[in-house]
């Protein structure tokens, strides 16, 4: 949290640790395997990172299940690897965010451990109930990821909550010394010289007094009383009063369920904000409904309502976060885009994300159009989430609709390595993988795009650079154009100096173009199109077009 909003000029590139690149063979992605790949990063034009959890921790839920807060986890490299990676980047121009993650520890935490033997101070450090007169849970809320939300300890006689898995418990924010750690925490890592974080799930962190039954949600229950919950500016505001405030350092928070309206309330700049950006969900709902397992068709005109609605509700006040992936949703390709027309679609939804306004950050792979993964076996997934599901819903349905809702729902779809090139396991690791290559690499990897001039990748760096290049887009105006279309997301950005005109086509057909009436394509420079040429009239299926109006002003 600073005045000089550094991270609005940025394009962050978010690397999920466990399967971006292994560099010491032993089949996990690590610190090693990181630093190979700077230049990589950097040649993208990305000059942000986001580390996904790199902490010790005992890999229940992939990292986000921490034992210690103030280490680096030797499977990743360790603290040295760390600092060498830090230093690198910083070298390199880039900034490097971490991920924080408060909400809950694993039960590995020495803390956990203390807490649920009694030991001073750590009695009160996490949500321990008793259980009711009847011997019912304390109340009846519902874990994200498996169940019931609380679990019952053996060594204290009481139960504690855990918002997701059985093995994450959730703090006591409520308690002052619990917020003095995460301060230390935070201080750790900004004296380090870490640029920032994004705070995972950090809208759960103050529940609702006296933990009351949820009569509402007839699903997800207790979401009304953990999410926004009564203390959560106060919470915040303290971490910035206290730590941020005294950093140049940036501040992005997970924010489930969330309008802009409501997220102004945290991040309005002309206001006190208690954070720079939030990471809104709407975008990610265009074909489900609230959670990836529940599959819908895919709607456009859902996506644009979710887009326009951010665009045009912080402007002038707050700054977006802009995402297409990230290591909990499967692929966009396969979602939004076409795996038929691979290649014309992962361009197309580049250019769908990247000229609006606010921060882009790109998850590793996407930027060659990475797809899902489709196992024959459930046995195959490892995500404890989607093992759940599994496991509990819909087991009536047949085998091949249960799989199904996996390949369209799981996470693990965008948790494949990533696929660098052709050779055996995409080049991600000279051992044997922790976990399954996607077995369209030899079609799909950074080598054979590095190659060819058209590719899915050369396209992100040409997207990218234009983004840099175009005041426009970072300044402008935005506005939305033929709102009713299922087929056509079309907008323009507009500042004192120039404008361009955003086109792209999520159709698998030939689709007729109308230019809104204020542009004249004629006097315009086409900047960007997925396709070789753009004389044909019509759109082609998922063409994307940028045209220019006025000088190529930089910033
Ligand atoms: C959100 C993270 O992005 C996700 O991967 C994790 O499982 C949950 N929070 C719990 O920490």
């Amino acid at each position: 949290m600073n005045s000089s909003q550094w991270y609005k000029d940025k394009v962050f590139y978010q690397i999920w640790p466990r399967s971006f690149k292994d560099g010491n063979g032993d089949g996990m992605g690590d610190l090693l395997g990181v630093y190979e790949k700077l230049d990589y990063i950097k040649s993208l034009g990305c000059d942000g990172i986001w580390f996904s959890p790199l902490y010790p921790s005992p890999g229940v839920d992939c990292g986000y299940d921490i034992s210690d807060y103030f280490d680096i986890a030797d499977e990743f490299g360790g603290m040295e690897a760390f600092k060498r990676v830090l230093d690198g980047a910083h070298e390199r121009g880039m900034k490097v965010i971490m991920d924080l993650v408060v909400n809950h520890t694993s039960d590995q935490h020495e803390w956990f451990q203390k807490s649920r033997q009694r030991i001073e101070p750590y009695t009160d450090y996490y949500i321990w109930r008793p259980a009711k007169a009847d011997g019912k849970l304390p109340n009846n809320w519902d874990s994200l990821f498996e169940g019931k939300a609380w679990a019952w300890d053996e060594v204290r006689q009481e139960y504690y909550l855990h918002l997701f898995a059985v093995q994450q418990a959730d703090l006591n924010m409520d308690n002052p010394l619990v917020r003095e750690e995460v301060k230390k925490v935070l201080r750790f890592w900004l004296d380090m010289g870490v640029d920032g974080f994004r705070e995972d799930v950090i809208t759960f962190i103050s529940k609702k007094e006296g933990l009351p039954d949820d009569y509402i949600m007839p699903a997800a229950k207790g979401f009304g009383y953990f999410n926004h919950g009564p203390h959560l500016h106060e919470y915040l505001k303290e971490f910035k009063d206290d730590v941020f405030s005294h950093y140049d350092c940036m501040t992005l928070a997970e924010a489930p369920m969330i309008s802009p309206k409501k997220a102004l309330k945290y991040i309005d700049e002309t206001a006190d904000p208690v954070l720079d950006m939030m990471i809104q969900f709407s975008t990610q709902e265009a074909d489900c409904l609230f959670t990836d397992f529940v599959h819908t068709p895919f709607s456009l005109r859902k996506l644009k309502r979710a887009f326009s609605s951010w665009q045009k509700g912080l402007e002038g006040k707050g700054w977006n976060m802009l995402y297409m992936e990230n290591h909990d949703h499967p692929r966009i390709v396969s979602r939004y885009g076409s795996e038929k027309f691979h290649s014309e679609s992962a361009k197309m939804l580049a250019a769908s994300y990247l000229f609006l306004k606010g921060t882009p950050f790109i998850y590793q792979g996407q930027e060659i159009g990475m797809s899902n993964w489709y196992p024959k076996d459930p046995s195959m997934y490892e995500d404890v989430q989607t093992r759940w599901q599994y496991e509990n819903v819909g087991v009536k349905k047949s085998p091949e609709k249960r799989l199904q809702r996996l390949w369209h729902g799981s996470r693990d779809s965008a948790r494949t390595p990533v696929q660098w090139d052709g050779s055996e396991n995409a080049g991600f690791t000279t051992g044997t993988p922790w976990f399954y290559v996607n077995e369209n690499y030899k079609e799909i990897n950074v080598a054979s795009q590095e190659k060819d001039e058209s590719s899915v990748l050369n396209f992100y760096r040409k997207a990218i650079g234009l983004r840099k290049e175009l005041s426009c887009v970072r300044y402008g105006n935005y506005e939305e154009y033929g709102k009713n279309s299922s087929k056509l997301y079309i907008y323009s950005r507009e500042d004192e100096k120039q404008k361009i005109l955003v086109i792209c086509s999520f159709s698998d057909k030939n689709e007729r173009l109308k230019v809104p009436k204020a542009f004249d394509l004629e006097k315009a420079e086409l900047i960007l199109c997925n396709y070789d040429s753009a004389d044909s009239p019509d759109l082609r299926p998922y063409e994307a077009r940028v045209y220019l109006w006025g000088k190529q002003a930089k910033i």
